[in-house]
């Protein structure tokens, strides 16, 4: 159990107990967006279903918070296995993942969460548990060290990363399916706000659900966190339901913006406009400006801005466009200028 803590080897079960499990789907067809994942994965379970086999390994892809997590978690409820969830940093040697992978029953899930974290020497294990279910370890050093052969039950893997690219090819080549995460439309994430307001009995208006959805940067987690501030302001402020007027001086007191850009969006765009002219300019410069690690820019803030419009990627570097100018009411160059009245 000490081993199993250490690894932060928790099951679905425990999971749920925790805050944000009682949000989370069980089943598919509660599950809302990311349509073509979902559609595909119902495919590849039914058939697997059929077949009596384990379901091949899958690979979620995409930002934080699109509820990568919740969806393997499904998977192993509609499989009726159980799940493993574990993460890549937490993995360090080969006998951890061993631990884990031969206390699975046959055709179980094992989740393998931020699996590009993965060290190369575990990532080398992890190529024949997928491909033959089974553990070649060596143990013992030098002239004396052997291989033995360890027979695992036909599990399936699940790994979550966000950053396909940074995945080796041949740990990529090892999963059957692979989806990409999308963010999530307005109304998709209206539909997900209803439902947690309904599961955790807040009332709240049409206008409010729309305000929260088009402010949560396409992203589940986000719209969540959202409501329960709002209805942390609504409860201290007295208010029955929860209505416009309170959802914006919620927003507000938050700092986030009409477009649901928060203080550091901003700073980035400011940033590139006012130290580097609007750009291009390389993310290692971002990142070192701003005080961020380059792969949270990456990872988290650049996949929203990118589809909110406001910045590019070029090859140069990042680029603002102009309506990021127009965003921060921030004065636009004469080049700038020239180019939109050419146009
Ligand atoms: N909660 C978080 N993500 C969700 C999703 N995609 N569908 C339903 N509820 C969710």
């Amino acid at each position: 159990m000490e081993n199993e803590n250490r690894l932060m080897d928790v099951s679905m079960r425990e999971e749920d107990e925790l805050a944000e499990g009682t949000l989370r789907p069980k089943r598919l067809d509660e599950y809302i967006g990311q349509k073509k994942a979902t559609e595909n994965l119902k495919v590849f379970i039914e058939a697997a279903q059929l077949r009596g086999e384990p379901l091949d390994h899958v690979l979620f892809y995409g930002p934080p918070g699109l509820g990568k997590t919740t969806l393997a978690g499904i998977v192993a409820n509609e499989l009726g296995v159980d799940i493993r969830i574990t993460s890549g940093p937490a993995i360090e040697r080969a006998g951890d993942l061993a631990a884990i992978i031969t206390n699975l029953n046959e055709h179980d899930v094992l989740f393998i969460d931020e699996i590009h974290r993965l060290n190369r020497s575990v990532e080398e294990v992890l190529y024949s548990a997928m491909e033959d279910y089974a553990l070649d370890i060596v143990i013992g050093k030098g002239p004396s060290a052997r291989s033995i052969r360890i027979d695992l039950a036909r599990f399936t893997l699940i790994g979550a990363t966000t950053r396909a690219g940074s995945l080796s090819a041949p740990l990529r080549d090892r999963f059957g399916v692979i989806s990409k995460f999308e963010l999530y439309t307005v109304d998709e994430l209206k539909t997900i706000l209803k439902r947690s307001a309904s599961i955790l009995n807040i009332e709240i208006d049409e206008e409010s659900l729309t305000m929260l959805a088009m402010r949560s940067r396409g992203t589940p987690r986000v719209a969540n966190r959202l409501l329960k501030r709002v209805r942390d302001f609504s409860q201290v402020r007295g208010k029955g339901v929860i209505d416009g007027e309170i959802t914006e001086s919620t927003l507000q007191s938050l700092d986030i913006d009409r477009l649901g850009l928060e203080a550091l969006d901003r700073d980035i765009l400011r940033l590139i406009i006012q130290r580097f002219n609007g750009g291009p300019v390389g993310i290692d410069t971002i990142a070192a400006a701003i005080g961020e690690e380059r792969v949270t820019i990456e990872d988290v803030y650049e996949p929203f801005l990118i589809q909110a419009g406001f910045l590019h990627r070029t090859q140069k570097g990042r680029m603002v466009s102009r309506d990021a100018y127009l965003h921060l009411g921030l004065p636009m160059p004469e080049t700038e200028q020239l180019t939109m009245m050419q146009e």
